[in-house]
C-alpha cells in the first residue's frame, strides 16, 4: 500500500496572508483538498500532511494526519520530519508539494508505476516542459539520464536556459529515500534543505531515478502568490467546464461560467453567462440557468428556467420558473410547474406545484398549497420581534396584491385577501377578507366543496 507526505509547511511569504497558502480556495475548494482529492484517487489512501502549527488545526477536516513542522528548514526538512513520524515500511512513498492544486490522479498513477515496475529503481520524478521564464527547478541531464535538481536561484546562467522542470512530486522506493534524507546539507542559495538534492544523492549511489514527463505542464504548475492563485482557478475552471461540455451541456461563455468540482448537470441543460454554481448544486436536464446567476447547493429540476436570481440550499422542482431578481433563500421545497418571478424573497418554505408568486414578495416560514396565487406586495410577517412564525396557505388561494399576513397564520383552501389586507386571524377556507385588520366581507363556495 503506497503511503502520501504532502508538503504544506511552507511560510508562504508570496501570498501575503494571514492564512496558510493551501487554504486558500480553488473553485470553491481549498488547494489542499485538491491536491488529497488526486492522491485519493490515485489509490494513495495514507497521507501525512507536514504542516505549520498555523495550518494544523484546519487539517481534521481533510481526514488526514498532520506532522509539524517548526520551525521550517526546507522542503528535505519537511520530509525528514515526516520520515521521523512513520514507521520505516518497505514500498513506495509519494512525496508531493502541496501548492499543486492542478495535478491529477493520473500523474501520481503514471510516477508510482515507474517506480514500482522494477526494484532496482529509487525514484520517479515527474518533470514537465515549460515555457522560460520559470522559477522552477532545473533537471539537469545526462545525455538521457536525470543527474540532478538544481533549484533556481541556484542556476548558473546555462542552467536557468534548461526548460525540463522539477514539478514537485515524487514516487520514491522508501529504503533508499531514508539512505539518503539523513545527508542533505543546506548550503545553498536559500540555506534550507531541499528535498531535491536526494536526486543526486541517489544517483551518486548508481541509484536509478526515473524521469516521467506530465502530458502537460499546466498540471504541475505551483501557486505561491495571488496571481498564480487566479492563473490556476481559471484553469481549474476550465477543466470543470469542459467536463460538463463533454458530458452534453451547453456554457455559453465559459470564461465567465464559475463552476465547482461535486455538482452535477444534466444533459441539454444551458448554463449562460456569468453564472456560478456550487456546493453540491444538481441541476436537470435541459435547465436553464442564468445569466447573472448563483445557485449554492440547489436541486435544479429538470426543464426549470433560473434566470438572474440566486438560489441557496432550496430544492426547485421540474418546469419551474425562477426571476429575473428572485432571491431563494435555504430551506426551500419549491415543487414542479410553478413561478417565482423578479423580486420575490423566499426562505424556509414549502410551494406546492402550479403555485404563483411572480412579483415583489416576501414568503418566509410558509406553506403554499398548489395553485395558489400570490399577488405583488405580499408579505409573511413571519418574526414578531421573537420568534419565527409560520404562514399557511391553502390550495386555489388568492393572495391580493400588499396584503401583510401576520404569521402564525393559515388562509384556507380558495379563501381570497384583498388588495392592502393586513390578516391578523385565521382565513377560514372560501372566506374572502379585506381591509385593516382584515374582516370577513362575504363568502364564496370553498374551492374544496
Ligand atoms: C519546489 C522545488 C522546486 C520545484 C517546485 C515546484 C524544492 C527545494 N524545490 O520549489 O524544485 O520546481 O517546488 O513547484 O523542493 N514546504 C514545507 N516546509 C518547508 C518548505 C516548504 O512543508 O520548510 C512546502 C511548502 O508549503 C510547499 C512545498 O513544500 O507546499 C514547496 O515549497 P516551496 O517553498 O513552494 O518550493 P518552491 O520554491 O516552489
Ligand atoms: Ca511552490
Amino acid at each position: 500500500m503506497t503511503r502520501g507526505i504532502v508538503l504544506a509547511a511552507g511560510k508562504d511569504t508570496r501570498m501575503k496572508s494571514t492564512m496558510p497558502k493551501v487554504l486558500h480556495e480553488i473553485c470553491g475548494r481549498p488547494m489542499l483538498w485538491h491536491v488529497l482529492e488526486a492522491l485519493r484517487a490515485a489509490g494513495i489512501e495514507e497521507i501525512v500532511v507536514v504542516t505549520s502549527r498555523e495550518l494544523e488545526p484546519a487539517l481534521g477536516a481533510f481526514g488526514v494526519r498532520g506532522v509539524v513542522q517548526e520551525p521550517q528548514h526546507g522542503t528535505g526538512h519537511a520530509v525528514q520530519m515526516a520520515l521521523a513520524a512513520l514507521e520505516t515500511r518497505d514500498g513506495t512513498l509519494v512525496v508531493a508539494n502541496g501548492d499543486m492544486p492542478l495535478v491529477d490522479k493520473t500523474i501520481f498513477e503514471d510516477v508510482q508505476a515507474a517506480v514500482d515496475a522494477d526494484a532496482g529503481t529509487a525514484l520517479g520524478l515527474v518533470t514537465a516542459r515549460m515555457p522560460l521564464p520559470s522559477s522552477f527547478g532545473r533537471i539537469v541531464r545526462n545525455d538521457a539520464t536525470v543527474e540532478r535538481i538544481v533549484e533556481f536561484r541556484d542556476c548558473t546562467a546555462d542552467e536557468r536556459e534548461i526548460d525540463e522542470m522539477n514539478a514537485g512530486i515524487y514516487a520514491f522506493d522508501e529504503r533508499a529515500l531514508r539512505g539518503v534524507i539523513g545527508r542533505l546539507s543546506s548550503d545553498n542559495a536559500q540555506g534550507e534543505f531541499y528535498l531535491t538534492d536526494t536526486v543526486g544523492l541517489l544517483v551518486a549511489e548508481s541509484r536509478r531515478v526515473v524521469p516521467v514527463q506530465a502530458i502537460d505542464f499546466r498540471l504541475v504548475l505551483g501557486v505561491n502568490d495571488r496571481v498564480e492563485l487566479a492563473t490556476a482557478r481559471a484553469a481549474m475552471n476550465e477543466r470543470l467546464c469542459h467536463a460538463h461540455m463533454r458530458n452534453g451541456v451547453t456554457i455559453v461563455d465559459p470564461a465567465t461560467t464559475y463552476l465547482e468540482p461535486g455538482i452535477a448537470i444534466g444533459a441539454d441543460a444551458v448554463i449562460a453567462p456569468n453564472t456560478a454554481i456550487g456546493g453540491s448544486s444538481t441541476i436537470g436536464e435541459r435547465a436553464r440557468i442564468g445569466p447573472n446567476t448563483r445557485l449554492v447547493n440547489a436541486r435544479i429540476g429538470a426543464d426549470a428556467a433560473i434566470v438572474e436570481s440566486v438560489v441557496l440550499d432550496t430544492v426547485v422542482g421540474a418546469k419551474t420558473t425562477v426571476g429575473p431578481f428572485a432571491h431563494l433563500r435555504e430551506g426551500n421545497v419549491i415543487a414542479g410547474g410553478v413561478h417565482i418571478g423578479n423580486f420575490v424573497e423566499v426562505k424556509n418554505a414549502r410551494i406546492a406545484a402550479g403555485a404563483k408568486a411572480g412579483h415583489l414578495a416576501y414568503l418566509g416560514d410558509a406553506t403554499i398549497g398548489e395553485n395558489a396565487n400570490i399577488g405583488a406586495g405580499t408579505i409573511t410577517c413571519n418574526y414578531d420581534g421573537v420568534n419565527k412564525n409560520p404562514t399557511t396557505i391553502g390550495r386555489d388561494a388568492f393572495i391580493g396584491s400588499n396584503s401583510s399576513l401576520v404569521a402564525p397564520v393559515t388562509i384556507g383552501d380558495g379563501a381570497l385577501t384583498g388588495a392592502g389586507a393586513v390578516v391578523i386571524r385565521d382565513v377560514p377556507a372560501g372566506d374572502r377578507v379585506v381591509g385593516n385588520p382584515a374582516r370577513s366581507i362575504a363568502a364564496k363556495k370553498p374551492a374544496s366543496a
